[in-house]
């Protein structure tokens, strides 16, 4: 088949295995990866680390205009600094959904992700990617798994990157950052109805990157 300029949009909640399938399965392909949840996450940082208060909607707006976001393979730079592992720490996590859900701010984002999209093959991941961002993409898959499988998954990460953290506090951040990528007003986490979704509560990292390979390659 021809795969000069496919477009993958993969969503789904916290922890489903959304990035890491996303990686591999790039790989496999030759595809570009754009992990869009890393740019609210580095959003999220410069406004902690810049001390700007959360509810401070005009200045994280501000901060969103002016920003400068890089994803090269595995890193992600801001203002050309590696700031890779500080976006998995726990308080970017706990902060993250309320500056994802500022209209103004996913905007910005929106239309820095549609200029990186259109860039050659990509696979991008997110919440919004099938409904919003990439409403066109020829591929559309929706990953999901139980609270407490995603919940372990990434307490694994985690401590595997020697971050500490305790499993139950992962479990509530989830389930807080479920509902409120749910509910918001502006692109909540929702399936589109062209989606094709797969449970990974029960499979490994490889098995859901063979099915999606296969329904791409296949095509
Ligand atoms: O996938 P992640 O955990 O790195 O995402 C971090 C947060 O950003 C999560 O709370 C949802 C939000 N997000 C979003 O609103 N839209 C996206 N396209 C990606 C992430």
């Amino acid at each position: 088949p021809d795969l000069l300029n496919i477009k993958v949009a993969i969503d789904g909640p916290a922890g489903a295995g959304k990035s890491t399938v996303a990686k591999k399965l790039a790989e496999k392909l030759n595809f570009t990866y754009i992990d869009t949840g890393a740019m609210y996450r580095a959003l999220t940082y410069k406004s902690i680390i810049n001390d700007i208060d959360i509810n401070n909607k005009d200045k994280i707006v501000e901060l969103a205009s002016k920003i400068d976001i890089k994803l090269e393979n595995d890193r992600v730079l801001l203002d050309g600094i590696d700031i890779s592992n500080e976006i998995r720490t726990p308080i970017v996590s706990e902060k993250v959904s309320l500056i994802s859900k500022i209209p103004e701010v996913r905007e910005i984002m929106v239309n820095l992700q549609r200029q990186l999209a259109n860039n050659g093959s990509v696979i991008m991941d997110g919440r919004d990617i099938a409904t919003v961002v990439m409403p066109d993409a020829q591929f559309k898959f929706f990953l999901t798994a139980s609270a407490e499988v995603r919940a372990m998954r990434r307490y694994n990460e985690l401590v595997e990157k020697k971050i500490s953290v305790s499993y139950d506090d992962i479990l509530r951040d989830i389930k807080k950052r479920d509902k409120i990528d749910m509910e918001r007003d502006v692109a909540p986490l929702k399936k589109s109805d062209d989606s094709i979704v797969i449970n990974t509560s029960d499979m490994t990292i490889e098995e859901v990157v063979c099915k999606m390979y296969d329904i791409i390659v296949s095509k």
